[in-house]
């Protein structure tokens, strides 16, 4: 595990191993993300995403290979993983350091929209604003990278579209790369610049996804990304 910088890259992994008793997982898996890049990471249940993800998070000390991360990124889970004795404003603000923490993490609350929940207690939230609650957590670190572990997939469709449309407006304005774990094809499609396919413990596939933003599901192209995506993660579309 090692954090600088990897060139022109932000991410860049080579060789990446993890096995879990005989079961191998991940078994040299090699990818990139580039600086303010939007990388989805598809795969089938069980094809190694989230252990990809938590090796590149520093959280997995068994996976072996050459990872290369920024100092400064955040981490988002599918559960929001607040501390649930500690308002919102003091989860956000928990480890920071340097000038006026609180101010910063209500800075970012803000700009997820929940500049008045502070004072509340995660379990007052709904799992929207949750989850709103783990992106200004990431966010006020003033990350270069965020990655993010199907950081929606337990909410409601409506929900998850205007999570996706936060997504995609704080990354225009502050420029973080992301990887993006997701079984959802469609967020891919939107959110990505580009999809990789995890299969066999390594990226099998990688698909550039030049559409023009914003996206909608309607737009000319999206179809057929979307076919030969789900065609590769076994799911053919007649
Ligand atoms: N801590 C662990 N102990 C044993 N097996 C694990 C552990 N974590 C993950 N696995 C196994 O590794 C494989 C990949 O898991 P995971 O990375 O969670 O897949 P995904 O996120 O793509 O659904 C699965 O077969 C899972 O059972
Ligand atoms: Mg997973």
């Amino acid at each position: 595990m090692a954090t600088w910088a990897a060139g022109d890259l932000t991410v860049r992994v080579t060789g990446l191993r993890r096995s879990f008793g005989d079961t191998v997982v991940l078994d040299g898996a090699d990818l990139t993300v580039g600086p303010g890049e939007v990388v989805a990471l598809l795969g089938g249940s069980g094809s190694g995403k989230s252990t990809l993800l938590r090796a590149l998070a520093g959280l997995d000390a068994e996976a072996t290979g050459q990872i290369t991360v920024p100092a400064h990124y955040g981490v988002v889970f599918q559960e929001h993983r607040l501390l649930p004795w500690k308002r919102v404003i003091d989860n956000v603000a928990l480890g920071l350091i340097g000038t006026d923490p609180r101010g910063r993490a209500l800075a970012a609350l803000t700009e997820v929209g929940l500049g008045d929940r502070g004072g509340a207690w995660p379990a007052e939230l709904s799992g929207g604003q949750a989850q709103r609650v783990a992106v200004a957590r990431a966010l006020v670190r003033e990350p270069e990278l965020l990655l993010l572990d199907e950081p929606f997939g337990a909410l409601d469709a409506l929900t998850r579209l205007r999570m996706q449309q936060l997504l995609e407006r704080l990354r225009e304005r502050h420029g973080f790369a992301a990887l993006l774990v997701t079984h959802d094809v469609d967020e891919a499609l939107l959110l990505a610049d580009r999809a990789l396919v995890l299969d066999g413990g390594r990226i099998a596939e990688e698909i550039p996804v030049t559409l023009p933003k914003p996206r909608h599901q309607d737009d000319p192209g999206f179809g057929g990304l979307r076919r030969r995506l789900l065609d590769r993660l076994g799911v053919p579309v007649p």
